[in-house]
């Protein structure tokens, strides 16, 4: 029998986002499936007779709240929203532009709180439920070219740490995924190594795998998540002179 009966995603008109999609309706779970490009989001839906279109932008917290108000009454109570919709654009400080910046908190960080707002009242009012979304190793600690997709990521941490023992208290578990680097779109536009690069099947096997213990956190692959970690436990001159070496930044 399916871990959860119906669940609401963004972002899952690729990478990871679509991965989940795609593992949760083989499970059995009606799956309702939010993003921008609504000719991919029904591209899915054919595969699959239990999964449902509802075009969003994540940073049109109306819609969401329409969307999350429809799933409810169309397909029954949510038992999973996992918030997958991001973006990332890769720069340097010196070319860095204010309105990506801004765009990215507000997909980044905002969309994820209109989608969190849209269907909180739900679960609440039943005291259960699971929501979950995506952050990133990336948000541990700061990185060099990584300001506002690091700032934004570091939010999405620090909110979820702050809901997970408020909504323990009343039957809902949070759950924050921390990715490192996954062969998605979203990473197919970055010229720099990317260590431990994880192809797209096996970090949405390692996604579902934690995200159905409901643990709080879930992340991958462990040789950058723990190389992170530790770095992020360190004095600031050792961690800015390790920074500098792995970077290569003077
Ligand atoms: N790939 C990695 O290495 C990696 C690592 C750590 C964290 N992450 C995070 O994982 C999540 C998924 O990224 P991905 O790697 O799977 O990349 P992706 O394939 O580019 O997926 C991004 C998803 O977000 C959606 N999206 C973007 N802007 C949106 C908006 N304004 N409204 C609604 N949906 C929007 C996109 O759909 P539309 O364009 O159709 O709207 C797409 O479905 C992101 O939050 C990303 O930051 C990725």
């Amino acid at each position: 029998m399916a871990q959860y009966k119906v669940a609401w995603l963004t972002g899952a008109s690729s990478g990871l986002g679509e991965a989940a999609a795609r593992r949760l309706a083989a499970d059995g779970t009606v799956v309702c499936i939010s993003a921008r490009s609504e000719d991919k989001l029904r591209a899915i839906a054919a595969d699959f007779s239990n999964i449902h279109v509802y075009p969003a932008d994540v940073t049109d917290a109306d819609v969401l709240t329409e969307i999350a108000a429809d799933i409810e009454k169309t397909h029954g109570p949510i038992d999973l929203a996992l918030f997958c919709a991001g973006t990332w654009f890769p720069g340097s400080i010196e070319d860095m532009k204010i309105h990506n910046f801004h765009k990215t908190f507000d997909i980044n960080v905002n969309g994820v709180a209109n989608a969190l707002a849209a269907v909180l009242p739900y679960m609440l009012e039943r005291k259960s439920g699971h929501i979950s979304w995506i952050s990133s190793v990336a948000g541990y600690g700061g990185l060099p070219d990584s300001m506002s997709y690091g700032a934004s990521k570091s939010a999405l941490i620090t909110m979820a740490e702050g809901l997970r023992p408020e909504l323990a208290a009343k039957g809902i578990d949070v759950t924050v995924i921390n990715p490192g680097f996954v062969k998605t779109e979203l990473t197919a536009k970055n010229k720099f190594p990317m260590p431990f690069l994880m192809e797209l099947d096996e970090a949405g096997d390692a996604m579902m795998k934690g995200l159905k213990t409901r643990k709080f956190e879930v992340t991958f692959p462990w040789q950058l998540v723990w190389i992170l970690k530790f770095l992020n436990i360190l004095p600031y001159p050792l961690y800015f002179w390790l920074v500098r070496k792995a970077t290569m930044k003077s």
